[in-house]
C-alpha cells in the first residue's frame, strides 16, 4: 500500500446516503477537532489499545525523519476511550486528507457513557501500511518523539495535547502516560 490512502478511503461509501454519521476520534481527532462536527460525546470502542507505533511523515515529522502517531492495535481485552463527533459523511474529504498517511475508514461500533451504542467510523492504521512503525521501548519511542517535527509542528506537542485531553477526560491511559514522563523526565 502506497503512504497516501486517500484513494482506497474514497470507496468507503457506507455513510454516505446518511444524513449524519458518527466518527471516534481516539489521537489528534481527540484534542484538534478543527473541522465542522454537528455534535461531540465521549465514546469507547471495545477491542483496541491505543499505541504510537504509526509513522507519521507528512504532520508530526518528515519522509526522511517521520514522527510517531497514535493507531489502534487489536487486543481482545482493551477498551479505548476518546471523543466522538456526529459529522456529515461530506466532511470525509477533507479528514481523509488530513489521516492520509496510513488510515483507512473502518466501520465500528461505540459506545457512550450513558451505555447507548451506535455504528459508525474510525481511521485505522493498520500494521501493513507503509508508514507503520510498530512497538519499540518506551524510552526510544519518546526519544524519537522528541527529535521529531513536521509541517502540523513538533512532535511532542502531539503527545502532549493527548495526554492533557485524555486527562480533561479522565482517561487513564498506561502506555500515553508513560511516554509523557519519558518525553518530560
Ligand atoms: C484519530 O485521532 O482518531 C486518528 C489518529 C490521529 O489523527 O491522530
Amino acid at each position: 500500500m502506497s503512504f497516501d490512502t486517500t484513494a482506497d478511503n474514497r470507496h468507503m461509501t457506507h455513510f454516505d446516503a446518511h444524513d449524519s454519521v458518527w466518527l471516534f476520534g481516539y489521537g489528534s481527532l481527540i484534542w484538534k477537532a478543527d473541522f465542522d462536527y454537528l455534535e461531540r460525546r465521549p465514546a469507547s470502542i471495545e477491542g483496541w489499545t491505543r499505541r504510537f507505533w504509526q509513522g507519521s511523515h507528512d504532520h508530526r515529522g518528515t519522509p526522511e525523519s517521520p514522527g510517531r502517531v497514535v493507531t489502534l492495535v487489536p487486543d481482545e481485552e482493551a477498551t479505548c476511550h476518546g471523543m466522538a463527533y456526529r459529522i456529515s459523511p461530506s466532511l470525509f474529504a477533507q479528514l481523509d486528507h488530513r489521516e492520509k498517511n496510513g488510515y483507512l475508514r473502518v466501520i465500528t461500533p461505540m459506545t457512550f457513557d450513558d451505555g447507548s451504542q451506535v455504528e459508525g467510523v474510525v481511521y485505522l492504521a493498520g500494521e501493513n501500511n507503509a508508514a507503520y512503525l510498530g512497538p519499540a521501548s518506551p524510552d526510544a519511542i519518546a526519544r524519537q518523539i522528541a527529535d521529531s517535527r513536521g509541517p502540523s509542528g513538533p512532535n511532542r506537542d502531539y503527545l502532549l495535547n493527548l495526554a492533557q485531553a485524555l486527562r480533561e477526560l479522565e482517561v487513564d491511559d498506561d502506555h500515553v502516560f508513560t511516554l509523557e514522563r519519558a518525553l518530560l523526565g
